[in-house]
């Protein structure tokens, strides 16, 4: 295992991604950010330096568990305070995990001006290393023109009652429209692909070429082909694709953004991204055929490449129920349990840790932050029910959760009386469907305090959160605030381990 070093120094730069040239947040001067890459095992240690000088910030490294280090998960007011206009704050754990992240700001509705950005780890010991030659990263997004904090300012305002979402601008791959990937003939390739949108789902698909999908959000799946695949924002494929055994045509891979989620969707706009597979420079670039409907594989048939039962006989089962609707200023808000997610004024990693043995109490944490304390090892159940017409792509920060059970749209409330998987697939963001259910389970295996929330920035910003108090007495017995030179509840970092 290696030490993996990087130096981020956060800071406006311009960019032009789709032709529109916007003030866009880069790292070291450029953008697209870098691509964070460790090995299985390894240690990474980013030195932040926020040089935005407007905006405060933080890093989330989406998916990774920070077993042992839930203080450098990086939502602000959860784990941390933000990181202010000058500061700076170290990251620093251990990935123990083989797969296909991404990381972005977790603060104020950030990464959709540009933080965000792949974060891969390599696996020497991978079950498919031997299935392919080459691996490369393809990166899905949406992209607006405008800057997140007057379109979220207008976002949640009287102005706009029905909460409908800003539609974006355009679809990236690879942060670019002109994307060209060199392959050769008769080789296999395994494709990363990440979601790192703010809003869109996105179809994929490679003209001519089936994919073998292997791993979903960081856990190897049995292999299974598909034509089509759907990723909400925040979820990754890794696909095994093997070229033609001739140079006598390129391919498009086409990016097509989920227009059901648009409330209204604008005449000018191409929800379409197209990059090429270029195997000869001079052969023909054949026009992607139109699709007249979408029938993206089903992520729920997946099973998992270690077999991991199902969790059965949950501990712990708790029911979420999704709701969207206009508040007291009139400006639409989104609510679990009827609750908006209000931020903490104090972490509340921090108030878990300063509280003794009040720390299994949720109320000490404040309604507005949809606490749910859990026990060590409990077997817990998620039950969403939601209530929207919309979709909702759930993320869980710190596990990846057994996909139990999935409705249909317009199917209501979960009924409890379904036949559940054998080997349920895992994974850290899953999509629930407009007017239906999600049951999702997990262990509580890791102490930390987690967010569960839909991935929609738009939705974060209108409170769709949970806040998962997991274990905060273990908690206090492994990390510290004695002897941190940042041990105060508004530092912009505030704990250290003790061991
Ligand atoms: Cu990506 Cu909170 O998440």
């Amino acid at each position: 295992a290696a030490i993996v070093n990087y130096d981020f120094n956060i800071s406006w730069v311009t960019a032009q991604p789709d032709g529109f040239s916007r003030p866009t947040i880069g790292i070291n001067g450029e953008w697209p950010i870098p691509q964070i890459t460790a090995n299985v095992g390894d240690r990474v240690i980013i030195n932040v330096v926020n040089g935005l000088g407007n905006q405060t910030t933080s890093l989330h490294f989406h998916g990774l568990y920070m077993n042992g280090t839930p203080h450098m998960d990086g939502p602000v007011s959860v784990t941390q305070c933000a990181i202010p206009p000058g500061g700076s704050f170290v990251y620093d754990f251990h990935i123990n995990q083989p797969g296909t992240y991404w990381y972005h700001s977790h603060d104020s509705g950030q990464y959709p001006d540009g933080l965000r950005g792949a974060l891969i780890v390599k696996d020497p010991d991978s079950p498919y290393k031997d299935q392919y030659d080459e691996e490369l990263v393809l990166t899905l997004s949406d992209w607006y023109h405008d800057q997140m904090p007057g379109q979220l300012a207008r976002f949640i305002s009287y102005a706009n009652p029905t909460g409908a979402e800003p539609v974006p601008k355009s679809a990236l791959m690879n942060d670019t429209q002109n994307l060209d990937i060199k392959v050769e003939p008769g080789k296999t390739y395994m494709f990363r692909i990440i979601n790192m949108g703010a809003f869109a789902g996105q179809y994929l698909w490679f003209e001519g070429h089936t994919m073998k999908i292997v791993e979903v959000d960081g856990i190897y799946t049995e292999a299974a082909e598909a034509d089509m695949i759907y990723l909400t924002a925040a979820q990754r494929y890794s696909v095994l694709i093997t070229t033609k055994d001739d140079a006598s045509s390129n391919f498009a891979i086409v990016g097509s953004m989920d227009q059901d989620l648009f409330d209204a969707v604008p005449a000018d706009l191409n929800p379409n991204v197209t990059g090429w597979l270029v195997y000869s420079d001079s052969a023909p670039r054949p026009t992607p055929a139109l699709v007249d409907e979408f029938e993206p594989f089903d992520d729920f048939t997946l099973a998992p490449y270690d077999k991991l039962p199902l969790y059965t006989d949950p501990d712990y089962s708790f029911e979420l129920r999704v709701e969207m609707n206009n508040l007291g200023d009139g400006a639409n808000y989104a609510w679990f349990n009827n609750i908006t997610y209000v931020r903490p004024k104090v972490n509340t990693l921090y108030t878990a840790l300063t509280s003794g043995n009040l720390a299994t109490n949720p109320a000490i944490y404040g309604d507005h932050t949809n606490p749910f304390v859990l026990e060590k090892d409990q077997v817990v159940e998620i039950v969403l029910d939601n209530m929207d017409p919309g979709k909702h792509p759930f993320h869980l920060h710190g596990h990846a959760f057994q996909t139990v059970a999935r409705s249909e749209e317009e199917a209501g409330d979960y009924m409890y009386n379904e036949t559940l998987p054998a080997y349920p697939m895992r994974r850290d963001t899953v999509m629930v469907r407009p007017n239906g259910n999600l049951v999702l389970r997990f262990k509580a295996d890791n102490p930390g305090i987690w967010l569960f929330h839909c991935h929609i920035e738009w939705h974060v910003a209108s409170g769709l959160i949970a806040t998962i108090v997991e274990r905060p007495l273990d908690l206090q017995n492994t990390l510290s605030l004695a002897g941190s030179p940042y041990a105060s509840p508004n530092s912009s970092a505030l704990a250290i381990p003790t061991s």
